[in-house]
């Protein structure tokens, strides 16, 4: 049975639907990662007063549908449980280490994609920077924010070229915006720059359809390099603990 505070919010939100349709004159936009929890997504409708009649409620807790996390969820449980496309992350972690590079570089390369694999792809290297940021060393999260910007121009001194897969994916005329033309003169000179560019390369090399790596494989090196909090991720009272408790219950109404 809904709380009468949470019938109040979902009253809330269908009189600022309404409000969007007859102010508006369009189709309401809901959030890029809104996903109805008990009725269908695909649906326009959103008939929260005959749904409460018939005695639904929203859901306001774990998805039954998905896997059930433990309640102290580590890192490893979001790897596995909750990210989908990890082997490229990881093996672009595994090149790291095969390239002989620092744990910080292959740890940076294991974390880099986590936000396209579990949140949001849209500006993912600062989201997923955002993420991780509380728990690991600085070097670390400002790589995986810099490789967002850095991707997108060549460094001929380490060999990495624009990468030819972006003329297929963003067409031939696709040039960043200024912002991140202007980011990149920030990140240009600092002193993290070369692990942000390690990614860049360690990324490219990192989708063979014939290698599978086991997560296992890095298991000590989180251990060793990721200060997993003790009451879980999502529950530590971080500035980021929002994020994890939305990819570990994605589809709570509120
Ligand atoms: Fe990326
Ligand atoms: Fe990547």
């Amino acid at each position: 049975m809904a709380t009468l505070s949470e019938r109040a919010d979902a009253l809330e939100y269908e009189m600022s639907m309404e409000l969007e349709r007859r102010v508006a004159e369009r189709r309401p936009i809901r959030s890029a990662l809104y996903v109805s929890g008990i009725y269908d997504p695909a649906s326009e409708r959103h008939d929260l007063f005959e749904a409460l009649a018939d005695g639904k409620t929203f859901l306001m807790g774990p998805d039954p549908r998905i896997p059930a996390m433990p309640e102290k969820p580590t890192l490893m449980d979001f790897f596995r449980m909750r990210f989908g496309n990890i082997q490229h992350v990881m093996q672009s972690a595994r090149l790291a280490m095969k390239n002989g590079l620092d744990e910080k570089v292959v740890l940076a390369c294991l974390l880099h994609d986590i936000s396209v694999t579990g949140f949001i792809s849209g500006d993912h290297g600062y989201w997923g920077a955002m993420m991780v940021e509380p728990y690991v060393d600085e070097e670390v999260s400002w790589a995986i924010r810099a490789h967002q910007i850095l991707r997108f121009f060549p460094d001929p001194t380490v060999g990495y070229e624009y990468p030819e897969a972006y003329i297929k994916y963003f067409g031939p005329d696709f040039t960043p915006e200024p912002y991140v033309h202007e980011a990149y003169a920030r990140l240009k000179d600092h002193k993290y720059y070369m692990t942000g560019r390690l990614i860049c390369l360690n990324d490219y090399y990192a989708f063979d359809p014939d290698i599978k790596v086991d997560l296992e494989e890095f298991e000590d090196l989180i251990g060793r390099n990721f200060r997993q909090p003790a009451e879980g991720l999502g529950f530590d009272h971080s500035p980021v603990a929002h994020i994890w408790r939305t990819i570990s219950m994605p589809t709570r109404a509120l």
